[in-house]
C-alpha cells in the first residue's frame, strides 16, 4: 500500500522516562492520517504528530459521529515488535463505523498503516514489564456543517502513546442503581466516544462516594450488571467464572473479554457467558461463594476490584487469597511480552 511519509526532523524518545509512564499523556513521533471524501479514501499520511486544524462547524463536535479503537503493542527481549489481536479491533471498528453511518475503514490503512507507523516509531515502545504502546486508531466526521445528517467526509487517524498499567492499584466499583450506559437499539457494543462521555457523570458522583469506576446495570430492570467504566467485569463463583453475554448489544465486546475466557478455559475452568443480577452476587457473595471479580480491557488489561458497592452495601474482598485473576494476567501478560508460546497465534509482527 501506498503511503505518503514525512519524517520528524528530531524524535522525542530520548526525552521520554518510559517507566511507570502515565496513561494517554504522551504522543510518539508520527502519527498516520487517511480522508475520506467523494466516497473513496485518499493515500493515507504519516507524518509528524502535531495539532489538527478544524472548522468551528466540524461535524464531529457537534454532532458526535466519532469512534476509536485502543490496541496495544509489545517490545520482546529479542528487540521484535508485535499487535496484540489487532484484526479483531480492526473488526469491531468497522461495526462501530456502521453503527454511526460512518464509512468502513480499508483493512490496509488500519492494519498496514499501524504496522508501518508502529514500526517507525518502534523506539516509543516501553521495554518494562506491564508496559505497552497504547496504539489509538479513530475516526470522525469532517464535515463542515451544522446541518444534523451524516457527514460526506472523515478522517481516519493513529497515534501511539507509551503506557504503563492504566489502573495501578486493585479498584472500589459503585454498582449504579439510577444512570444507565446502553440499551437493546442503542450504541452499547459500539465504540462510540459518546458511549465515554455519557458516562462520565455517574463516574464521577460514583468518585464523591469514593469509588474509581462503576459498574453499570441494564436500562430496563437495573438488575443485570454489564460492564465497568473502561472494561468488561468477570465474577469468579465456586466451580463457573461468569461474564454478562453480549446478546442485547448493551455491552463492548472487548478482546482482552475475549481472550480471558479461551484463556480461563485453557485453565479448566467452567466459563459462562450470561445474564449475571446484583441479587446473585449479593447473595453469592454473602454465602462465600463469590471468589474474585475483576476487570478487563485493552487499557485496564486485567484489573482486580477490591470493594464493590451497591447501595449501602459494601462487598469486600480479600485479594491476597486469590489465585484465578492473578494467575491469568500473568498468563496473558507473559503471551503479549513474549515471555510464554503464543499458541492461538494473537501476536502480529511488526
Ligand atoms: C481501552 O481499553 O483501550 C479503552 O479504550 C478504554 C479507555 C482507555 C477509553
Amino acid at each position: 500500500m501506498n503511503i505518503r511519509v514525512t519524517l520528524t526532523e528530531k524524535s522525542r524518545a530520548q526525552e521520554l522516562n518510559m517507566q511507570n509512564i502515565p496513561f494517554g499523556k504522551h504522543f510518539s513521533d508520527h502519527m498516520l492520517i487517511a480522508i475520506y471524501e467523494n466516497g473513496q479514501w485518499g493515500t493515507p499520511e504519516i507524518k509528524p504528530f502535531q495539532p489538527l486544524s478544524l472548522s468551528p462547524a466540524n461535524a464531529a463536535i457537534h454532532y458526535g459521529q466519532s469512534i476509536f479503537e485502543g490496541i496495544k503493542a509489545y517490545r520482546h527481549a529479542d528487540g521484535s515488535s508485535h499487535i496484540f489481536r489487532p484484526y479483531d479491533n480492526y473488526r469491531r471498528f468497522n461495526a462501530s463505523a456502521a453503527r454511526l453511518q460512518m464509512p468502513a475503514v480499508p483493512e490496509d490503512i488500519f492494519i498496514e498503516g499501524m504496522r508501518r507507523l508502529i514500526d517507525l516509531d518502534r523506539n516509543w515502545i516501553p521495554g518494562f514489564a506491564d508496559h505497552s504502546l497504547y496504539v489509538r486508531p479513530f475516526m470522525f466526521a469532517m464535515d463542515d456543517t451544522i446541518g444534523v445528517k451524516p457527514s460526506e467526509s472523515y478522517a481516519f487517524m493513529i497515534i501511539l502513546s507509551p503506557t504503563g498499567p492504566y489502573y495501578a492499584a486493585p479498584m472500589k466499583i459503585y454498582v449504579e442503581e439510577y444512570f444507565v450506559r446502553a440499551v437493546p437499539g442503542g450504541i452499547g457494543f459500539a465504540k462510540a466516544a459518546g458511549n465515554y462521555a455519557a458516562a462520565m457523570h455517574a463516574t464521577a458522583e460514583a468518585k464523591k462516594k469514593g469509588y474509581d469506576q462503576v459498574l453499570w446495570m441494564d436500562a430496563i430492570e437495573h438488575k443485570y450488571v454489564q460492564e465497568c467504566g473502561t472494561m468488561n467485569v468477570f465474577f469468579i463463583f465456586e466451580g463457573e467464572a461468569v461474564t454478562p453475554d453480549l446478546k442485547e448489544g448493551t455491552i463492548l465486546a472487548g478482546v482482552t473479554r475475549d481472550s480471558v475466557i479461551e484463556v480461563l478455559q485453557d485453565m479448566g475452568l467452567k466459563v459462562s457467558e450470561r445474564p449475571i443480577s446484583i441479587d446473585e452476587i449479593i447473595s453469592s457473595y454473602q454465602s462465600g461463594k463469590l471468589k474474585e471479580v475483576f476487570g478487563t480491557g485493552t487499557a485496564a488489561t486485567i484489573s482486580l476490584i477490591r470493594e464493590l458497592g451497591y447501595k449501602d452495601i459494601k462487598m469486600d474482598f480479600d485479594i491476597k487469597q486469590w489465585e484465578i485473576a492473578p494467575r491469568v494476567k500473568q498468563l496473558l501478560s507473559d503471551i503479549r511480552e513474549g515471555k510464554a508460546a503464543d499458541t492461538k497465534k494473537w501476536l502480529f509482527k511488526v
